[in-house]
Parts: C-alpha cells; sequence; structure tokens
C-alpha cells in the first residue's frame, strides 16, 4: 500500500482531545461529516464516544489538485479507515460506516439523537453551511455543533463559522483549529412540516428551516 498523508500529527490530536474534554460528554453519540482515514474517529472514541456514524464519500471526486498533489488518495484513506474500523469492532465499539455523501447519510441518523456533530468535509463557506443547515436537527438540545479548520487557511470555512457565531455566539476554538458551539435548541414543527426547526427559541427571529 503507498503511503497515507498523515491528517493529525500531534498537534491536531491535541486540539482535539481538549474539544472532546471540554464539552464534558460521556458516553456520546457522534455523527462525523469527513473520516477520511479514521484518524480524528479514533480520538472521539478514545473520548469514550458511544457510538460513532462516519460519513464520508471516499471517492476520488472530493479531492482538489493540492489534495492529490500532497497525497491523498481516498482508496488508501478508506483501507486505512477499514482497517481501524475492524478493530473499532472487535474492541465492541459501535462505529457505522457510511459511504455516502452526507446528504444521503441524513436518513441514517434520527432526528435530535446526537451529542456531537463535527463537519469536516469540504472546506467550501457553501458546503459547510449546507451541512449545518441538514444536520441540526440531528443534535439533540443541550447537545454540540463542531467542525474542523477555522483557521486563516481555509477562510471559507471561518466566514461560515463567523457567520454562525452570530446565531450561537462565539464559538470555542482549539489548537487544531477545530471549534465547537453549544447548541440550545428547541424543535417545533410549523404547520406540520416535519424538517422544520426552531434555533434559540428566546430569539423568534432565528429560524431556520430544514431543506
Ligand atoms: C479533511 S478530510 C477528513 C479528515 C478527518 N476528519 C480527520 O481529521 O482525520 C475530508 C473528508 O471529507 C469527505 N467529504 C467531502 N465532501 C463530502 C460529502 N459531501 N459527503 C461526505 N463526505 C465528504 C472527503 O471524502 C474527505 O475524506
Amino acid at each position: 500500500m503507498s503511503s497515507l498523508y498523515v491528517m493529525r500529527p500531534n498537534i491536531k490530536t491535541d486540539g482535539l482531545c481538549h474539544l472532546v474534554k471540554e464539552t464534558g460528554l460521556q458516553d456520546f453519540t457522534i455523527a462525523e461529516i469527513g473520516s477520511f482515514a479514521g484518524e480524528s474517529a479514533q480520538i472521539f472514541l478514545n473520548g469514550s464516544a458511544k457510538k460513532l456514524y462516519a460519513i464520508d464519500l471516499w471517492m476520488p471526486i472530493t479531492y482538489n489538485e493540492k489534495s492529490e498533489r500532497i497525497g491523498v488518495r481516498p482508496h488508501i484513506a478508506e483501507a486505512k479507515f477499514d482497517q481501524r474500523l475492524e478493530t473499532w469492532l472487535s474492541e465492541g465499539k459501535d462505529v457505522v460506516k457510511l459511504k455516502m455523501d452526507m446528504m444521503d447519510a441524513l436518513s441514517h441518523v434520527a432526528d435530535h439523537s446526537l451529542d456531537l456533530l463535527y463537519i469536516d468535509a469540504e472546506h467550501t463557506y457553501e458546503a459547510v453551511m449546507a451541512a449545518v443547515r441538514a444536520w441540526l436537527c440531528k443534535i439533540k438540545p443541550g447537545g454540540f455543533l463542531a467542525g474542523h479548520d477555522y483557521s486563516s487557511y481555509h477562510k471559507p470555512v471561518m466566514k461560515a463559522v463567523d457567520e454562525l457565531a452570530e446565531r450561537f455566539g462565539p464559538p470555542r476554538t482549539f489548537g487544531d483549529a477545530s471549534w465547537f458551539f453549544p447548541v440550545t435548541v428547541e424543535w417545533v414543527h410549523v404547520h406540520n412540516h416535519k424538517g422544520v426547526c426552531c434555533v434559540n427559541l428566546e430569539d423568534y427571529e432565528n429560524v431556520w428551516i430544514t431543506p
């Protein structure tokens, strides 16, 4: 097998460990959008995740020129992920691999079931906002909306997170460029229209309509 680009050298591992610790979550349920080789998934599982949905296309289409140059290859990442998955399952961990687009994965995860949602897929403003809008209703009241790449290297992600801060308050950020917002949510169904959610009910202007 050719070599695999390492997503998370030590410093990036530490940052994500801090995120998990700071949420205070124990035995939590998480969905990770963008799992690649499973490095971050490993950190969540070490950090006492009870159930983890790992969502990734593992397809070349998701890679840009730069990624190709540094040697990222989705089939190698997937093979590495599968190797880790085998170990996790043999240890009795509840990990669900969803090889599909994040939008298709929505139907595999129950509404209001996640303690933590971690977005680390495409680094465009549109993709981050689309993930948040579509997946927000999956988070339990009192859960956390989180992700990666709040850094000047990924300005579109920063723009998205800064815009989210207008609704959720300032994000907590970490040494690996991870970020999170505690999400105080209430869920309502307006006009019996399933999939409508209302965020931060004390502020009725913050109404988001899910797709
Ligand atoms: C930066 S990597 C994830 C790294 C991983 N979280 C870690 O820290 O080790 C981004 C991943 O997102 C996946 N991805 C991009 N767009 C996606 C989409 N629309 N649906 C599912 N996965 C997607 C890519 O295939 C890629 O493996």
